[in-house]
Parts: C-alpha cells; sequence; structure tokens
C-alpha cells in the first residue's frame, strides 16, 4: 500500500511539477496514472523510488514514511520500467537481468535459475534469447527483457512510465496483455503511467487522471465513464470514447459477450436490456444512464449476452490499432 499525503513537488527553478497529491495505491492493484505531456506523471513516479523528493508532504509504504528508510532497500523493492528501457549494451539479456541479483549477493545457481523463470515469464524462450546481445531483440523483446530486469529481485511494487508507448501496436498490445497475465501470477502493485486513454482501460484497476499538477479523479475505469467529477474527466474519456464509437456505426450483436448465463437476474430492469441490433454508442449512453455494470441483450424474449464497458473498451482499442 502506498499512500501519498499532501505530496507537492517545486522544482528549484519554481515549477510546480505537482500540488498536493492524496491518494492510496493498494497493495496488488494496477494504478494508472493518466494526463496530457508536463501534468506531473513521471514526477509523481519518481517520488516513489525516491529519484525525486517531495517539497511538501509524505510517503508511506505500508505505514512507513519511505524518507525515514534506507534508500538503496526501498529501490531495491521497487521494479522501475521506463520508455527507453536502456539495456547495457554490451551485456548479454541474462546479464542485464542478474544485475540486481548480484548486487544482492545472490549465488549464480539462483541467478540463472531466476533469469530462466523471468525470460518464461515475459514471454521469451530462455535457451533462445539468454545469451544475446540487446541489439539481437526487437524493441518489444527489449521491452520485455527490461520487464525482466525490473523483476529480478521480486520487488514489491513495479513502476512503469509509458513503457510501451515507443513500440508498434501489436506488440503494445502483447504487452499490455502479458502485464495482465503477469498481474494475475505475481500480485505485484504496479504503478503504470501512460497518456494512452485505451491503454488506461484496458490495464488500470484504478485511474487516475491528472491535470496541470493536480489529480483531478482517481476512481475505476466504469466510475470515470459514469460519475466523472469534472468536465475535464469527460472531455479525457467521455467524449472521446463517444466520438470514437460514433464512427465505429457498430452495433450491440458485434461486441457483446454471447457466454452468459445471467436470465432474470434480480437487479436489473428495463433500463439494463437491450437489443442486439441497436448500436454501440447506444449501449454506452444506455449504461451511463442505468448506472449499472453491464446490459443484458435480449432478443424476441431470450437473453442472448451482455454487453459491458469493458467489451467496448475492446472495441475502441481494436478500431485504434486498424
Ligand atoms: N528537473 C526539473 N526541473 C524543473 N522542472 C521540471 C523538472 N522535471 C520536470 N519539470 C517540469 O515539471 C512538470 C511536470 O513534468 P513531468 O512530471 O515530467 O510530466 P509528465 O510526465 O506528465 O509529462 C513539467 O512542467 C516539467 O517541465
Ligand atoms: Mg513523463
Amino acid at each position: 500500500m502506498i499512500t501519498f499525503n499532501n505530496v507537492s513537488k517545486e522544482f528549484v527553478d519554481g515549477t510546480k511539477a505537482v500540488d498536493n497529491l492524496n491518494f492510496t495505491i493498494e497493495k496488488g492493484e494496477i494504478f494508472v496514472v493518466i494526463g496530457p505531456s508536463g501534468c506531473g506523471k513521471t514526477t509523481t513516479m519518481k517520488m516513489i523510488n525516491r529519484l525525486i523528493d517531495p517539497s511538501e508532504g509524505s510517503i508511506h509504504i505500508n505505514n512507513q514514511s519511505i524518507a525515514e528508510g534506507d534508500i538503496h532497500k526501498l529501490r531495491w523493492n521497487i521494479g522501475y520500467v521506463l520508455q527507453q528501457i536502456a539495456l547495457f549494451p554490451n551485456m548479454t539479456v541474462a546479464e542485464n537481468i542478474s544485475v540486481v541479483p548480484e548486487m544482492k549477493k545472490w549465488s549464480k545457481d539462483k541467478i540463472t535459475a531466476r533469469v530462466d523463470e523471468l525470460l518464461g515469464l515475459v514471454g521469451l524462450e530462455a535457451h533462445t534469447y539468454r545469451d544475446r546481445m540487446p541489439h539481437e531483440l526487437s524493441g518489444g523483446q527489449q521491452q520485455r527483457v527490461g520487464v525482466a530486469r525490473a523483476l529480478a529481485a521480486n520487488p514489491d511494487i513495479l513502476l512503469m512510465d509509458e513503457p510501451f508507448s515507443a513500440l508498434d501496436p501489436i506488440s503494445r498490445e502483447q504487452l499490455q496483455e502479458d502485464v495482465q497475465n503477469l498481474q494475475g501470477t505475481i500480485q505485484k502493485t504496479i504503478v503504470f503511467v501512460t497518456h494512452d486513454m485505451d491503454e488506461a482501460l484496458k490495464l488500470g484497476d484504478r485511474i487516475c487522471l491528472m491535470k496541470e499538477g493536480k489529480v483531478i479523479q482517481v476512481g475505476t475505469p466504469e466510475e470515470l465513464m459514469t460519475t466523472p467529477s469534472d468536465p475535464f474527466v469527460t472531455q479525457f474519456i467521455g467524449n472521446r470514447s463517444l466520438d470514437k464509437m460514433e464512427s465505429t456505426k457498430m452495433l450491440v450483436r458485434d461486441v457483446m459477450d454471447r457466454n452468459v448465463n445471467l436470465i432474470n437476474h434480480p437487479t436489473l430492469s428495463t433500463k439494463h436490456v437491450i437489443n442486439p441490433n441497436q448500436s454501440i454508442e447506444e449501449a454506452y449512453q444506455q449504461l451511463k444512464e442505468g448506472s449499472a455494470p453491464y446490459l443484458l441483450v435480449k432478443e424476441n424474449g431470450d437473453v442472448v449476452g451482455t454487453i459491458s464497458y469493458e467489451d467496448l473498451a475492446r472495441t475502441w482499442m481494436k478500431e485504434r490499432e486498424a
């Protein structure tokens, strides 16, 4: 659990990069920080591993102030993945991943086993990739090695600052899926910075939307869509999403989830029923108005599927990459 209490950062030149941040990141969640360029995302993230210290306020990890503990122990417990991963160019993949375990003086056998395990975890076959040099890898493969390196010493927290934004859409989508799967397996607390709303909707358990150094809203993707706290939230999510959907001209039937056995769900009223031939824009409006997590799709009295924000988000993402 990472808690920000009244955290502000003013740089020496007078730039107020972040202004009075207050939020808690829960253990095991993917917490996405999103907002326009320059809004303070990287500064927020770098304060967690003390690459930057706040000028006001405090940050606690598991109720301990990070300003008081040992900075090296803090950093060993936090993996860090950047957009430009900067693998050491004259070290093999295995050597790159081993850097922190070696600093921690793990045995050679333990390190070798860990390297192979991590390569498997990020989808690179160990015997093929272990001894390659960074220049023998694609951009996506280098990012995977970067993720493996960040996980090497088994940190509790993973910070990812726009880690996939330099990749082509296909590699990016694969890595997003890997992060989701990885999270299912390893249960780290992940703080993920992006300026891409599709990525945020896909990955975030909760999303923290920032603007000009301030937090505008923290909530689940559904909460940001259904109860935006500020017109900026709607502008950043709602309208964008709507614009996208209007251009798709897709029907509920095209995106609904057909794996259902939710017949006669007690909490759903007529507000929560839609016809498969209605547009996904209508589904979006109805979800918003009915404040339900999903709608039942009914045709001739039979339930034929459900449709949720997740189904819609997936559609916008596909369209974006098409
Ligand atoms: N070392 C620094 N000195 C002065 N200003 C900085 C420094 N680092 C970042 N800033 C400024 O702080 C603001 C937030 O930057 P940053 O956190 O990098 O934003 P983001 O990651 O959201 O693009 C920007 O106005 C940026 O120019
Ligand atoms: Mg940044």
